[in-house]
């Protein structure tokens, strides 16, 4: 894959909404993007359809690929999966996404008629388990709260959200800091250790409750930064 290793972010389970719209916004600021999907040809579908749905088409385009070998073409690698397949996904990529940052945007919630909920992860939070589970990669912590839809919504022309980044790396963490501030509208704040990740994760349920409340796509803003 004839890639720019130096700045590609690749997005694993880009083929969902949420890789699908930091795709796009990546794209469209330039940034190299390559997602990548448990099926090689899903994942270069979903990259013609983004493509497409950019005018003009980004330069350079999003590509797709296989999860792994996608992994190996990222600087930095966003894990963009459901929390059920998250650990046995990332068993998976140990091997291509070692010496990467690796980017955890995953929220473990689960949802019943009531809403969404907090579901108990053993090693405290998703971010934290991908630490464990990948230890030759930095593992950050981001991109939690800010909703797919309006990443999708490109009629939109700013993305009005902050994004807390977690981590113990803080050359990783400013990294993925810059990334999210690239979106225009959107600000990486530095907001802690990965041990802290947990209420990061969690709050989610909080702004899904707000979004069914108030019938929007809430993010969050942290004032006095
Ligand atoms: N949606 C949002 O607004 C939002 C906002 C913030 C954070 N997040 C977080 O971002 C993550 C992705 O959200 P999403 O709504 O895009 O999820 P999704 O559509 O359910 O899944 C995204 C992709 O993950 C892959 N996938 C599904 N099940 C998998 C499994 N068991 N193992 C490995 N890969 C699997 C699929 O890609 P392939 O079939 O092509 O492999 C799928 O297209 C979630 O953890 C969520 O908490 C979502």
């Amino acid at each position: 894959m004839d890639v720019d290793t130096d700045h590609t972010v690749a997005i694993i389970g880009g083929t969902g909404p949420q890789g699908r719209g930091l795709a796009l916004r990546f794209a469209l600021a330039g940034v190299p993007v390559v997602i990548g999907s448990r099926d090689a040809e899903r994942a270069e579908r979903a990259a013609d359809e983004l493509n497409r749905a950019l005018s003009p088409a980004p330069d350079p385009a999003i590509r797709g690929a296989a999860n792994t070998d996608a992994a190996r073409a990222g600087r930095i690698v966003v894990i963009t999966v459901p929390y059920e397949g998250h650990a046995s996904l990332l068993e998976s990529l140990r091997e291509s996404a070692a010496g990467r940052i690796v980017v955890d945007c995953v929220n473990p919630l689960g949802f019943d008629g009531r809403g969404g909920y907090a579901v108990e992860v053993p090693e405290g939070s998703a971010a934290e388990q991908a630490a464990a589970l990948l230890p030759d990669s930095t593992v950050i912590g981001a991109f939690h709260h800010v909703s797919a839809a309006v990443l999708n919504d490109l009629a939109r022309s700013t993305v009005d959200c902050d994004v807390m980044v977690l981590g113990e790396d803080r050359t990783a963490a400013t990294a993925v800091a810059d990334l999210a501030s690239c979106i225009p509208g959107m600000r990486g704040i530095y907001s802690g250790r990965l041990r802290n990740a947990r209420q990061v994760e969690t709050l989610t349920a909080n702004i899904v409750a707000i979004n069914r409340r108030y019938r929007t796509d809430a993010g969050i803003r942290i004032t006095g930064v």
